[in-house]
């Protein structure tokens, strides 16, 4: 069979790589994909990103199921084109995706269906919004109520910055429709971590527990960025943890939405914040929902997928997903990202990458933000590549990893030297 993955990140890369492994695969499409994908043997990349050209596509091509990577088409109603067209599409319609398109919709979600998340309010009037946040005092979040592409969110440590961060949005329009309205909110203390379930509209399958580096820096410091690293298993989601996440936030949250007739189909990421205490009793809030595997947790937990991932997609679409299953490898996996000069800010393109290994059965370099000019694979976006190893403890996995980052060049590579120091502590 055919496949497509909508995406170019090194999620979909790393989607099409384990998909390729499925004996009942010939080739996968990646639209628009990366240098990496169009290196990868059985895959190649298809310049399209509207809905109806990539539905024409799919016909055109009798690709049998399409997977979506990014937020950006599903909140363009990709899936309401293919399903209107009777196309299998894995992934949730306009109005559920809404859960991540719109921080308003969903805290306004959370509270209806009493999943527990950050007290907050909602402002398009920037004067009422500087009064809650005096009332309020800091540290507090100002979120944009739209995509942002992870720039949306300000953990204001001061009032001064909250102030700031007010201005920009409402004030100075500084992220344009997204931020034409902002969630205020209240600052949660803990530990993030990343979980993520495929949902078939009412069976739930549960992916292996993760956890990202939000921070540019070592030791948590530095700007927010889309993610500097992940790995998998989180030690912090320990199983009494893992039945109250399924308990108190996932279970709510696809009854929530069928009974608000807009059933969720595709990824349902939460990001959540695990406060202090006894895991029995601690806090566990919603800080976000994403309609879509996170990236760049999806590198290692697609290395530890040990069986076949088409199916999963199969009963994802077809509404079986109680009969899906997934072999995990025990083992940890561990994902480093480098990124280009600049990142988070606009990232200088077009330097030359050099040194990347062949790949083996316990490393592959995913790539993100890489294209192939001729035959010189060039830096190309913010995250260039995510070097993922898996190995028995956190700690070898690290060494693998880094040994072969340390063997990778382009001018003004970023990259944390601490990727998964949390899990060495646990
Ligand atoms: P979000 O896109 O909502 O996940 O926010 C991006 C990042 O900002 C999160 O991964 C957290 O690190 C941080 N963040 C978001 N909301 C909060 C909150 N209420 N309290 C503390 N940190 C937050
Ligand atoms: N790594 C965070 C995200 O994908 O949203």
């Amino acid at each position: 069979m055919k496949l497509l993955v909508i995406g170019s990140g090194g999620r979909e890369h790393a989607l099409a790589w384990r998909l390729l492994q499925s004996k009942r695969v010939e080739h996968v499409y990646v639209a628009p994909g990366n240098g990496g994908t169009a290196l990868m043997k059985g895959a190649s990349n298809v310049a399209l990103s509207d809905p109806q050209a990539l539905a024409d596509f799919v016909r055109a091509q009798d690709i049998a199921l399409t997977v979506v990577g990014p937020e950006a088409p599903l909140a363009q109603g990709v899936v309401d084109t293919f399903r209107a067209q009777g196309l299998k599409i894995f992934g949730p319609t306009r109005a559920a995706a809404q859960l991540e398109s719109s921080k308003d919709f969903a805290k306004a979600f959370m509270v209806r269906h009493r999943i527990p998340t950050a007290i907050y309010q909602t402002f398009t009037d920037p004067v009422a919004a500087h009064s809650y946040i005096n009332a309020r005092g800091a540290p507090i979040v100002i979120k944009a109520d739209g995509l942002a592409a992870g720039k949306g969110v300000v953990v204001a440590t001061t009032l001064d910055e909250a102030h700031a961060a007010v201005d920009a949005m409402l004030g100075d329009g500084s992220l344009g429709a997204a931020g034409a309205r902002v969630v205020i909110e209240e600052c949660l203390l803990g530990e993030e971590a990343s979980f993520i379930v495929l949902c078939d509209g009412k069976n739930i399958f549960p992916l292996a527990t993760s956890q990202d580096h939000k921070r540019l820096n070592d030791a948590d410091q530095g700007p927010n960025t889309g993610g500097m690293g992940a790995y998998s298993p989180a030690p912090v989601v320990t199983p009494v943890i893992f039945d109250r996440v399924m308990k108190e936030v996932i279970h709510p949250t696809i009854a929530g939405m069928a009974a608000d007739g807009i059933p969720f189909t595709g990824f349902l990421y939460a990001g959540l914040m695990i406060g202090e205490g006894h895991e029995a009793s601690c806090p566990i809030k919603v800080l976000e929902f994403n309609c879509r595997m996170g990236d760049p947790e999806t590198q290692p937990i697609m290395m530890r997928i040990r069986s076949d991932l088409v199916s999963v997609f199969e009963h994802g679409v077809n509404g079986t997903l109680d009969q899906a299953t997934i072999d995990w490898d025990p083992r940890t996996a561990l994902g480093v990202v480098m990124a280009s000069h600049n990142y988070p800010g606009v990232p200088r393109l077009g330097d030359p990458i050099t040194g990347i290994p062949a790949e083996k059965s316990d490393c592959v370099v995913f790539h993100a933000g890489t294209v192939l000019d001729d035959s010189t694979l060039k830096t190309s976006g913010g995250r260039v590549l995510c070097v993922t190893a898996l190995d028995d403890t956190v700690r070898a996995t690290q060494k693998m990893a880094y040994d072969v980052v340390n063997q990778i060049q382009f001018n003004g590579a970023q990259y944390r030297t601490d990727i998964g120091w949390r899990a060495l502590e646990s």
